[in-house]
């Protein structure tokens, strides 16, 4: 705020810096175009255990006893048991059968210790849930949170019985009270009888999930979405969507109805990175296609799904025999038109009754569907057209995404973006992880797009510094230079969202992110507070605003390193002017408001600025709010507006029209 002050005191010395000042105006006598709803929206998919192990509140891992290398991997098991493949669930039929252990004085017990530890907050209610059965008898089992590293005489936390009284499967569920703050607890189970327990599904959840849903959401880290107030979201992926073959894609039917029986996916980031490898990265599906639907409109954001084309991921796949024929595209064709009826088809149709009795009978409203992740080459069209016809023909009314490839520019770029056209998508998912040059470099990207084709998705960005491919404030500064040429261009980009969205600290596998987290904190990084000011002060329309000679202010040649753009909101009857100052120097600006009446004052609301003195740093877990924006009141009346951008700084100027 002091900064913000200061600079304003030093207009009162106008006079003295008047030949620095870079002049821009605003013109108010007309909007240039809308503001799509969507605009800054949000991309969830799994990786850095974005969902299993992190937004997906489940904290045992493997509790299916399906991870296919080892059915008891993520279990440390002792005494007498056995994995036994003839469940109750077809699709996950692997369950462990506990015995006795042949003397009274061992023990047949299993313990888990989730993802990375289990995280238990201090009177933090947890439920525990198993699917059981007893052969014959009654059984009894001990449930327990423990601190194996615990120095105390027990290892104890709480615990809890569970009388297993069936031969017929069942679930059973008690709720345990956590004394203690552990990050990194573990679950232990004991046989506490002579009968033997066949034991499925061991699910331990918090009960303070967000909006309280049963297999539900981690609620920190969905607030952070919240908070973003994100006009889209983009889910699964990514490259998940594609999968390292196409066994292992993305199945959305996979991820729909009751969750002990939809089966496990090997997640690729398990070992897309030999450097970062995770052999235990699964998806559970836990947070599937419903859960999705279901936050998105929580979160009052457009669900933008997207679906395999048939080819498996092209960066991993070399030859075509990898991927589903042309010819052979049906199934896939239908799985875009089910997951359409799934969100949006009467309770009456399969997939819409299968909706209702998931909880949700009224349609999810589902207007936009992507086909494809980062496709390129002929084989990507080809496969793309069919799918563009089976839609059109049986849902007119959905928007359809195509893509541009994995590169901003380029071959590939230039040979998609004709058949886009060509093919007559909607929209255009563009992708860029650039250095800092491309960003400071693209504050014009949109200005001379042609704007009777596709709309814009840039569906995957942010800024990855050379030699700094970490979250930092400066990386996040340039995002914020790069969002201006996004925002002014309004009528030709719809959305964006930058990616990836989540990771845990202790099993990323790519960075930077916009949030991290670990079993119980999260922090929002500098990139989520950018992400942020767009999207609060998003505006309904586009105000035209230029330098003194009629230019966009994209950080181009003589505008010492500004990049700006304005918008109206038309809710609040207010003009927002971002302006980005990426130079070392202070640079003093002045902006005229033009096509006012002669009598119409503006009135000067706030001016929020976003600053770091350390460039290199950025928000923790330790210190969450370390580099966050400041507001202080904007003292001005008038027509023009004359004041100081600090270096290395992103202010958004509100003024009440
Ligand atoms: O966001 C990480 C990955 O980057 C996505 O899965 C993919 O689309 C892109 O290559």
């Amino acid at each position: 705020m002091k900064r913000i002050l200061l600079s304003l005191l030093a207009l009162s010395a106008a006079g003295v810096i008047s030949a620095q000042v870079n002049e821009m105006k605003v013109d108010l006598g007309r909007t240039v175009a809308g503001i799509q709803p969507t605009m800054y929206g949000i991309f969830i998919e799994d990786i850095n255990f974005a969902a299993d192990g992190g937004l997906y509140a489940e904290l045992v891992k493997n509790r299916s006893f399906e991870f296919p290398n080892n059915r008891l991997q993520g279990w440390n098991v002792g005494g007498r048991l056995e994995v036994m493949d003839d469940g109750p669930f077809d699709r996950n039929p692997h369950y462990v059968r506990l015995m006795y252990p042949g003397h009274p004085h061992k023990h047949t017990a299993m313990v888990n210790d989730g993802f990375f530890g289990i995280g238990l907050k201090k009177d933090g209610q947890y439920r525990f849930s198993v699917w059981a059965r007893v052969p014959e008898g009654n059984a009894s089992l001990g449930v327990e949170l423990i601190n194996k590293a615990s120095m105390a005489e027990s290892q104890v936390y709480t615990s809890a019985r569970i009388t297993v009284d069936s031969g017929e499967w069942k679930q059973y569920e008690v709720i345990l009270t956590s004394p203690v703050t552990d990050p990194k607890a573990s679950l232990r189970i004991f046989l506490d009888s002579a009968s033997a327990v066949d034991v499925e599904h061991i699910s331990l959840f918090p009960v303070d999930t967000w909006m309280g849903h049963r297999n539900g959401l981690r609620k920190d880290l969905a607030q952070a979405l919240y908070d973003l107030q994100p006009g889209l979201f983009r889910f699964p992926g990514g490259c998940i969507v594609e999968g390292t073959d196409l066994q292992t894609r993305y199945s959305w039917k996979n991820s729909v109805g009751p969750v002990e029986n939809r089966p496990l996916n090997e997640n690729r980031w398990q070992h897309t990175f030999r450097h970062r490898y995770y052999p235990d990265y699964f998806q559970s599906y836990g947070l599937g296609f419903y859960e999705y639907f279901l936050l998105s409109e929580e979160i009052g954001a457009e669900p933008l799904p997207v679906i395999s084309c048939g080819l498996a991921c092209q960066f991993q796949n070399e030859t075509m025999d990898a991927h589903q024929p042309v010819a052979d595209l049906d199934c896939y064709i239908q799985d875009a038109l089910d997951l359409i009826e799934f969100a949006n088809g009467d309770v009456s149709t399969r997939w819409g009754g299968l909706r209702a009795e998931m909880g949700h009978p009224a349609p999810f409203n589902l207007k936009y569907i992507g086909i494809g992740n980062e496709q390129w080459g002929p084989e990507y069209p080809e496969r793309l057209e069919p799918f563009v016809s089976a839609i059109r023909k049986a849902y007119p009314e959905i928007l359809i995404v195509g893509s541009s490839g994995p590169c901003s520019e380029g071959d590939q770029f230039d040979f998609l973006w004709p058949e886009m056209k060509r093919i007559g998508v909607d929209l255009v998912d563009e992708h860029f992880y650039r250095p800092e040059s491309w960003f400071l470099s693209q504050g014009a990207r949109y200005d001379n797009y042609d704007r009777k084709g596709p709309k814009v998705f840039a569906g995957e960005y942010a800024c990855h510094g050379e030699g700094k491919k970490w979250n930092h404030f400066g990386a996040s500064l340039l995002e914020a230079a790069f969002m201006t040429t996004i925002e002014r261009n309004a009528d030709v980009v719809w959305m964006a969202t930058y990616a990836p969205l989540f990771a845990h600290i202790e099993g990323w596998q790519w960075r930077p992110d916009l949030i991290w987290f670990d079993n119980l904190r999260s922090f929002r990084s500098c990139s989520w507070y950018v992400q942020k000011l767009y999207s609060r002060y998003k505006g309904t329309d586009v105000l035209k605003l230029t330098d003194k000679e009629g230019k966009n202010i994209t950080g181009a040649e003589g505008q010492n390193g500004l990049f700006a753009s304005s918008v109206y909101d038309s809710a609040n009857d207010c003009i927002y002017v971002k302006v980005i100052n990426v130079s070392d120097e202070a640079r003093p600006i002045k902006i005229s408001f033009e096509g006012l009446g002669r009598r119409h004052l503006l009135k000067g609301v706030e001016a929020v600025s976003y600053h770091s003195d350390d460039l290199d740093a950025d928000n923790t877990l330790d210190q969450p709010e370390r580099i966050v924006p400041e507001s202080a009141p904007l003292d001005f009346e008038g027509k023009v507006l004359e004041t100081t951008v600090a270096p290395k700084t992103f202010m958004v100027y509100v003024i009440q029209k």
